[in-house]
């Protein structure tokens, strides 16, 4: 299990989580493009009193998917019913979900890029249709029967596109990229979290705070969450930016949240391989990290802050990875 603390894949932090999490749209900070095509959808299914139509949501982990979902059945004063792509096992696993459906009711499919072919094309028709084509009977004498499901709703998350298949993708009406946020939508998150739990964080500190957050909400709200830690036993509870300072200095999180396997990487780019082009395959071995984490965790925000580049011959390090290498390590966190 991933436990570093810029770790953005969830694990035993579900409950924090849903604490903070808005349920309204429009207190959900930043995606404003997103945000706002979202809301003309909402409006539109309910002056024709339709269902939304399918929606896939992609991005990086940790930026927003799964609240977005939230927020979507919840203005559409529908019910939300929760999967994830690598539990649906069989065939009838799916069905059995399908067929629990409610009118207007959202499936929310997590990790919709896990599921098998085979299982995924039982969604086609559903998606479609809304019909529900199974095999029934033993082998020889079996036959296929169609069941109408209701109008529903279903919102697909994943961190990989690129890895679903093209009639599935092509089945959702409404695509939409979640990007990194800002420093600006990080401070408002962050300032959103301190209301929430009535914790108290200076304005200097939150900018701070926000600029180390590496783009991911997850991150600011963990961050925030650790921070306060060393407020209240180091301090008087009152976050400010001395206690940012040194908490992150303690955590290993350096003035651009990057950490310790973030330096490995790109130290294994510049000094093992010369600064690039690395495929990432050796890039992997050598940091014993698997592929798909550095691919869907690490290198989006290395390329996101232009310390990596990806080129047709592999991965390179940046002039600007050297530089703030250099320094950080004089500076001795690592
Ligand atoms: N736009 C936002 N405004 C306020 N808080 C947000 C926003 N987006 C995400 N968050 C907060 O960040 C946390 C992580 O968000 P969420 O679980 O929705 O991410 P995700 O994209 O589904 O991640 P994963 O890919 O790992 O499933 C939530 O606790 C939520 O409170
Ligand atoms: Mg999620």
């Amino acid at each position: 299990m991933d436990e570093r603390i810029t770790s953005v894949t969830q694990n035993n932090e579900v409950a924090f989580e849903y604490s903070i999490r808005p349920s309204k749209i429009d207190e959900y900070i930043g995606q404003t493009e997103v945000k706002e095509n979202i809301k003309v959808f909402i409006e539109a299914a309910k002056m024709r009193e339709e269902s939304l139509d399918h929606v896939l949501l992609y991005g990086p982990p940790g930026l927003g998917k799964t609240t977005l979902a939230h927020i979507i059945a919840n203005e559409m004063e529908n019910n939300i019913k929760t999967a994830s792509g690598p539990t649906i096992e069989k065939s009838g696993d799916l069905a059995a979900i399908l067929s629990s459906l409610e009118p207007g009711d959202v499936l929310f499919i997590d990790e919709i890029h896990r599921m098998p072919r085979y299982i995924e094309e039982i969604l086609y028709p559903a998606m479609e249709d809304f019909s529900l084509d199974l095999i029934v009977g033993a082998e020889g004498n079996s036959r296929n029967i169609k069941i109408d499901l209701p109008p529903f709703t279903l919102i697909g998350a994943t961190t990989r596109a690129g890895d679903l298949s093209s009639p599935l993708r092509d089945r959702f009406g409404i695509v939409s990229k979640l990007n990194y946020y800002n420093i600006d939508e990080l401070f408002q998150i962050i300032k959103r979290t301190s209301k929430v739990l009535e914790i108290n964080i200076e304005d200097d500190a939150t900018l701070e705070l926000a600029k180390r957050s590496r783009g991911t909400p997850r991150i600011a709200n963990r961050l925030f969450k650790r921070v306060s830690d060393f407020a209240l036993v180091m301090g008087n509870g009152n976050i400010d930016q001395k206690i940012i300072n040194m908490a992150l200095k303690r955590l290993k999180v350096d003035n651009l949240g990057l950490d310790g396997t973030d330096y490995e990487l790109l130290n294994a780019i510049i000094s093992k391989f010369n600064g690039g082009p690395v495929g990432i395959d050796a890039i992997a071995s050598s940091i014993g990290e698997e592929v798909t984490t550095i691919e869907d965790v690490y290198e989006p925000y290395l390329l996101q802050i232009g310390f990596m580049k990806r080129t047709n011959r592999g991965r390179i390090a940046t002039e600007k990875a050297y530089e703030h290498l250099k320094i950080e390590s004089n500076d001795k966190l690592f």
